[in-house]
C-alpha cells in the first residue's frame, strides 16, 4: 500500500483502532495459570487448534502464528471439527477431538463452523456442544472502542463485556414439529433456563464487574442483568430472580451497581447510549445477539474475539462465523482470532503476553493496517497478521 493510501486508512480506522480487550483476567479458579514457574517451552500449555469452516482455515492459522510467536515452542495441537468434517466422517465434532482436548490440552481455539440453515440428518452444531462437554458455562465477549459514536453522533467510547450463558436457554434444542387441527405444521421448542446455569453465570459477571471496579479510578461498575421477564415471567423471571440472589448473596457489593433491562431495549441503549453499558449478563440466545450487536460498535464482527470459560478449561473463539462470502479469497480480518488467543493466554495466566499481542493488533491498527471489513482497509489477511507478528518482534 502506498504511503499516503496507509495515512488515509490510518484516518479512516480511527474511530476502531483503541479496542483493546484481551486482558482480562481469569475468571475461572482453575483456568488459571497452571504453569506458574517459567515459559520453558516444557511447562508451556498444550492449545488444540480447531479452525472449523470456511474463514476458520485461514484466522486460526494467523492465531496460531501469533501465539508462535509470543511463546515459542508452545506445543500446539491440530484437531477437526464442523460441516466439512461431517461430510467426510459422519460426526461433527468426533469423539477424538473430544478425547484429545480433555486428555492432552489445557487450552484450545476454535474458528468457526458452516451450520447450515436446513435440517441435515445427524448434524449437530459442534460448537453448542464443544461448550457442553466441557462445560464452558461462560462466553465473555468484550467489546471496547474508545472512539465509537452514540446515537447523537457524538463520540463516546464504548467498553463493555457481555457474559453470555452458554448451555441451556434454546440451545438446548429440544424442537418437535406436530400437526395441528387444520392438518398444518406447527413448531415447538424447549427454552431451558435453570437456577443453576443463572447463578453460575451471574456469578461470573459479578467477578467480572468487581475486578472492572476495582481497576477504575471510580471504583465503582454496573452490571446489567438482560432478560424479557415482562413476557416470559417463567423462564426469564427465574433467570433474573436468580442474578439478583446471587448479588445479594455475596453481601451486595457496594462497588458494583445491579439493573435490570429488557433485552429489546437493551439493543436500541447499546447504540443510543454504548458508554452506558459496562458488564452484561444474559442468557444465551441473547448474550448471542447482543454480542452480534455489540460488535458493530466496535466496527466489524471481524474485530470481537470471545472466550468460551469453564471450571477446567478454556477455549478461545472469534464472535464471528464462518463467513462463507469472503471464504478463500484472503481477506478474512484476523484480529478477531487473535485477539481470542489472547484472551486464552489472560486466561490461562500468560497476562504479559495476552498485553503484548493487545498492543501489537493496536499498534497495527493504529498504523491503518487492515483487512477490508474495517472501514478504509485494505490489507490481506497474511499482511494483517505478519504486520502483528512484525510488532511482537519489534
Ligand atoms: P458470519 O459472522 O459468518 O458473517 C457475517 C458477516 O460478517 C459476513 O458479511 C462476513 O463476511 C462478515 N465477517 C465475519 N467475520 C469476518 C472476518 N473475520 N473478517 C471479515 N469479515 C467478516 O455470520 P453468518 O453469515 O450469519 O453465518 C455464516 C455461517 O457461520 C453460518 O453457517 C453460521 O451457522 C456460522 N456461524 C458459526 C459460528 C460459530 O462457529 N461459532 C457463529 C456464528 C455463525
Ligand atoms: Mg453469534
Amino acid at each position: 500500500m502506498s504511503s499516503t493510501g496507509m495515512a488515509s486508512t490510518a484516518r479512516a480506522l480511527a474511530h476502531v483502532a483503541r479496542t483493546t480487550c484481551t486482558a482480562i483476567e481469569p475468571l475461572a479458579m482453575t483456568a488459571q495459570r497452571r504453569h506458574q514457574s517459567s515459559t520453558s517451552t516444557s511447562s508451556l500449555p498444550t492449545i488444540g487448534l480447531i479452525p472449523g469452516d470456511g474463514i476458520g482455515h485461514e484466522v486460526i492459522p494467523a492465531a496460531r502464528r501469533i501465539l508462535e510467536t509470543v511463546l515459542p515452542g508452545i506445543p500446539l495441537v491440530d484437531l477437526d471439527a464442523g460441516f466439512a468434517t461431517f461430510e467426510r466422517t459422519g460426526k461433527a465434532l468426533p469423539p477424538s477431538t473430544v478425547q484429545v482436548l480433555r486428555d492432552q490440552c489445557q487450552g484450545a481455539l476454535f474458528g468457526a463452523v458452516s451450520s447450515p440453515i436446513h435440517k441435515v440428518a445427524g448434524y449437530s452444531s459442534p460448537i453448542v456442544q464443544l461448550r457442553k462437554e466441557l462445560d464452558l458455562y461462560a462466553n465473555v465477549r468484550p467489546v471496547v472502542n474508545k472512539k465509537a459514536f452514540n446515537a447523537s453522533g457524538e463520540q463516546v467510547g464504548c467498553d463493555l463485556v457481555i457474559v453470555r450463558e452458554n448451555t441451556e436457554c434454546l440451545y438446548v434444542k429440544q424442537e418437535r414439529l406436530e400437526t395441528d387441527a387444520n392438518g398444518e405444521s406447527i413448531a415447538f421448542a424447549t427454552r431451558q433456563i435453570s437456577q443453576r446455569a443463572s447463578r453460575r453465570i451471574t456469578e461470573t459477571a459479578l467477578r467480572l464487574a468487581q475486578q472492572r471496579a476495582a481497576s477504575r479510578s471510580s471504583g465503582t461498575s454496573l452490571l446489567t442483568v438482560v432478560h424479557k421477564s415482562n413476557v416470559l415471567s417463567v423462564t426469564d423471571g427465574l433467570f433474573r430472580e436468580t442474578a439478583r440472589a446471587v448479588f445479594a448473596a455475596a453481601g451486595s457489593p457496594s462497588a458494583v451497581k445491579i439493573e435490570d433491562q429488557l433485552v429489546d431495549s437493551m439493543v436500541y441503549r447499546l447504540f443510543r447510549a454504548p458508554d452506558s453499558v459496562d458488564v452484561v449478563v444474559a442468557p444465551n440466545l441473547y448474550g448471542d445477539i447482543l454480542s452480534d450487536a455489540a460488535a458493530a460498535l466496535a466496527g466489524s464482527l471481524g474485530l470481537v474475539p470471545s472466550a468460551n470459560v469453564g471450571p477446567s478449561f478454556v477455549m478461545g473463539e472469534p464472535v464471528h462465523g464462518s463467513a462463507p462470502d469472503i471464504a478463500g479469497k484472503g481477506v478474512a480480518n484476523p484480529v478477531a482470532a487473535i485477539r481470542s488467543a489472547g484472551m486464552l493466554l489472560a486466561h490461562l495466566g500468560y497476562a504479559d503476553e495476552a498485553q503484548r499481542i493487545d498492543r501489537a493488533v493496536e499498534e497495527v491498527m493504529t498504523r491503518g493496517i487492515a483487512t477490508p471489513d474495517v472501514p478504509g482497509g485494505r490489507a490481506s489477511t497474511n499482511d494483517v497478521t505478519s504486520a502483528v507478528v512484525a510488532a511482537l518482534q519489534a
